[in-house]
């Protein structure tokens, strides 16, 4: 279980993230949702050690949270550009967790055959479409053997066509048992997610209903619900 206690932040002591407090289970999809510069990215970044709090407390299974058990999929990927595929996943595994070379590329191809991109080995990021640039990010995070995954607007950079795509990768990896949170506005994106959604203001958690929730009460839920319409229209 991952548990967010009394997260502060502030970026020229203005408060971002405002005593944010959150537990999320193994297996759970969780969604923060809301619009630009409410602090969704700014949590996600806070985990993967990218920036530190000001305050609060963050532990995974009741221990301070190691940000190695952390794997992050940028909007952009990330991907570094003067490496091959199979090097963007390899060097992580040699340079961080210190895995030998041999065992290191092993690893990277399994990932790359369950991602189906292992074709695309020896190209460069530069080469690859949207949709296969963000597989491999996400193989990349996965080689890590991460038990939490951040995933900052994982469709924004893509074709809508591939919604549905990322949605079922999303889930499985839920299913593997994996914590993954998402910070997104994408509707459609949350629409094919089994997830909690956490609806963000001004640095706070405003309101909080799974998927099922949302469906069978939703006149509890009103704020999320109108942030969902407004959206889509
Ligand atoms: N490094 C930084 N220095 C100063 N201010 C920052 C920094 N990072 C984020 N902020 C500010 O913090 C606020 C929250 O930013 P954040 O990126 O978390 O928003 P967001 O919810 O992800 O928005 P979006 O939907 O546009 O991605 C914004 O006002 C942003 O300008
Ligand atoms: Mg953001």
């Amino acid at each position: 279980m991952l548990n967010i206690k009394n997260l502060i932040k502030k970026f020229h002591e203005k408060i971002i993230i405002n005593d944010i407090s959150l537990t999320v289970q193994q297996g759970e999809i969780l969604v923060l949702l809301g619009g630009s510069g409410v602090g969704k990215s700014t949590i996600l970044r806070i985990l993967s050690n990218l920036e530190e709090a000001d305050s609060g407390k963050i532990e995974l299974d009741e221990e301070i949270l190691n940000f190695k058990k952390v794997g992050m999929v940028f909007q952009d990927f990330n991907l570094f550009s003067n490496l091959t595929v199979l090097q963007n996943l390899v060097y992580p595994l040699i340079y961080v967790l210190s895995i030998d070379e041999k065992k290191a590329e092993e690893i990277a191809q399994q990932m790359l055959i369950r991602f189906d991109i292992e074709h695309k080995m020896q190209n460069y990021p530069s080469s690859l479409s949207g949709g296969q640039k963000q597989r491999v990010a996400i193989a990349r995070a996965l080689c890590m053997n991460p038990k939490v995954i951040c995933m900052d607007e994982p469709t924004s950079a893509l074709d809508p066509m591939l919604t549905a795509d990322v949605a079922n990768i999303i889930q499985d990896l839920a299913k593997q048992g994996i914590i993954v949170l998402v910070a997104t506005h994408d509707i459609s994106l949350v629409d094919n997610l089994n997830s909690t959604i956490c609806l963000m203001k001004d640095g706070k958690i405003i309101e909080k209903a799974t998927s099922i929730q949302l469906k069978n009460e939703p006149e509890l839920f009103v704020q999320t619900l109108n942030f969902m319409r407004g959206k889509k229209n």
